[in-house]
Order: C-alpha cells, then sequence, then structure tokens
C-alpha cells in the first residue's frame, strides 16, 4: 500500500507523533479529521474481517449486581499495567449487561480454556446464562466461574469514552491461574484450540 509524508498531506492535521517524519497512510491520515469511521471509507465488515485476524482468549466478565450474579463474553481483555496492577475490557453501548456491571464496581475477567467453549457460547447469547454453571465468589463478590484457566478479580477504577464501546480500568484485587489448562481461542470469527508443536 503506498505511503503518503506528512508533508504530502493536503491540510494541516498535526501528526500525534510530532517528533517523527511519520508516514500516513490515507485511512489513517482521514481519521485525524474524521469523527467516525465511515468517513473514511471503513465499515464495520472491514474492521471485524482486519481485526479477526488478531487472536485473542475468550473471558467472561462476571459481577454480582443487585443479589444476583450477571456476565457477558468478550475478547476485548488486555492486561494493561503490573504496578499498579491494571486490565480493561471494552463493553458495547448497546450491552444490557454492561450497566449492572458498572452499578456493581467491581468485575472478575474469568479466561476460558479450550474446554470452555459452551460457556463462551452462553454468555454471548440471550438464554439464562448461570442455569448449571458452578461459581464461587471472589474478594469483590463477583463470580470465579469453577474450572477457568486464570481469573482477575477487580474493582472499577476508571472508564473512558471510546466510539461504539466504553473502556473499563480495573484494579486487579485477587487474582490466580492454572498453568496446566489449554486456553479458548478466537480468530477470525471462530473459537479454536491451541495447536500442539
Ligand atoms: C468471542 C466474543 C467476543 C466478544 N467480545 C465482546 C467485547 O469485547 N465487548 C462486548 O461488549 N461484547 C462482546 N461480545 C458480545 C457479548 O458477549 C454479547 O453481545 C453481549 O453479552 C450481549 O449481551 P448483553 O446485552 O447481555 O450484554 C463478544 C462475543 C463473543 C462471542
Amino acid at each position: 500500500m503506498p505511503g503518503y509524508r506528512r508533508s504530502d498531506l493536503p491540510f494541516s492535521a498535526p501528526c500525534r507523533h510530532a517528533r517523527h517524519d511519520c508516514t500516513i497512510v490515507p485511512a489513517l491520515a482521514g481519521g485525524l479529521l474524521a469523527e467516525s469511521t465511515e468517513q473514511v471509507g471503513i465499515t464495520s465488515d472491514m474492521m471485524r474481517a482486519a481485526m479477526g485476524c488478531f487472536v485473542t482468549g475468550v473471558v467472561v466478565i462476571t459481577a454480582f449486581s443487585a443479589e444476583s450474579p450477571v456476565g457477558m463474553a468478550v475478547n476485548s481483555f488486555v492486561s494493561v499495567s503490573l504496578d499498579p496492577p491494571l486490565v480493561l475490557f471494552c463493553a458495547s453501548k448497546t450491552s444490557t449487561t454492561w450497566p449492572h456491571i458498572r452499578r456493581a464496581g467491581h468485575f472478575c475477567a474469568n479466561v476460558l480454556t479450550a474446554r470452555q467453549e459452551h460457556l463462551a457460547r452462553r454468555f454471548a447469547g440471550r438464554g439464562d446464562r448461570y442455569t448449571g454453571v458452578t461459581y464461587a465468589h471472589g474478594a469483590t463478590g463477583a463470580p470465579i466461574l469453577e474450572g477457568v484457566h486464570a481469573y482477575a478479580d477487580c474493582e472499577i477504577v476508571d472508564e473512558h469514552d471510546a466510539g461504539d464501546h466504553t473502556l473499563v480500568i480495573g484494579r486487579v484485587v485477587e487474582l490466580h491461574s492454572d498453568p496446566g489448562a489449554a486456553p479458548l481461542l478466537f480468530y477470525r470469527s471462530r473459537y479454536r484450540p491451541l495447536a500442539g508443536p
């Protein structure tokens, strides 16, 4: 794909890396000015197709809100900071679960194993999410799902508005991992196991 130097661009938008002589592709150049992706010709389908090439794990974000367990499957989970220990996930603004998690003020990020694809489907679907699901309560009260690869129980410490999602930042107060388990992966819209050597 051809690149353009800053000086070639027909506008004077500042480069975010002002100290560098950045090469800016047209979509990014437009992004400096445009408010929505449609203005630079990038559709949601294009984003899904390209970003789907980035392999992720699958996490169930749980909380205990108004005496009930709630939860949703996400793949936008990221470790942010080691000291202090911070993680984040992105909640869609259309999510009906996120307002309950926000009200609880905490969440537990449950990292699923390759044997827990059914939980990923359950927590992304419309039916009752907790029937038959065994869990314990973490330090915050959030459900820790049985048999997960790892979990990070967190207090919500910050939120950032980001397009059609909200970035939710949690401070980890308790965590555990089972290094012997195998992870569930999500790649190009499909669940996959980790291929062996
Ligand atoms: C693999 C996978 C990853 C997902 N990642 C996210 C995510 O990062 N953020 C999000 O808000 N929804 C994500 N979803 C969608 C939610 O799981 C689902 O749409 C949501 O829980 C709908 O239910 P709700 O309205 O109860 O929140 C993902 C779904 C799947 C299957």
